[in-house]
């Protein structure tokens, strides 16, 4: 697995995350291609089905990038988003997957550079832990079909 370059979905408010990334990229501070933006308007909206399909469509790792605790716009959706993000840890649990697969992470608009840190330590700690259970299985299928 030398070589292997995790998918990353990144589910960010559009009041921090998302923000603080764009902060992070007029900065020029590095952060990995590995990881994908999905902007949505608050974490509350980030519903555990579009967790578990950002996995069944390839994703490695996901985290959920919300406003601090105490400073979501629709007062709780950050709240609501850790619950549901703890929920989907559960599933992976009992899938037999790691749950460092998927992650709830706060951050202010301001915080470009612990966006950065917080991508690169999350492709990190992904590439460490190797392909997704769903895209090992996707590929030895892919081969048994090759042969
Ligand atoms: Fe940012 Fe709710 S507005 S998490």
């Amino acid at each position: 697995m030398e070589n292997f370059e995790p998918e990353i979905v990144a589910f960010c408010c559009h009041y921090c995350a998302y923000t603080a990334a764009d902060m992070a990229g007029s900065k020029h501070i590095y952060y990995p291609a590995n990881v994908k933006i999905i902007r949505v308007p608050c974490t509350g909206k980030v519903d555990t089905i579009h967790i578990m399909k950002a996995f069944e469509k390839g994703a490695d790792g996901v985290y959920v990038a919300g406003c601090l605790e105490g400073d979501c716009h629709f007062k709780n959706g950050n709240t609501r988003a850790k619950y549901r993000v703890e929920q989907v840890q559960n599933i992976l649990k009992d899938l037999g997957w790691e749950i460092e697969r998927l992650e709830m992470i706060n951050m202010s608009a301001g915080m470009g550079e612990r966006f950065a840190s917080t991508a690169l330590e999350f492709t990190k700690k992904i590439k460490q832990l190797g392909p997704s259970p769903i895209k090992i299985i996707n590929t030895e299928k892919h081969q048994q079909v090759a042969d």
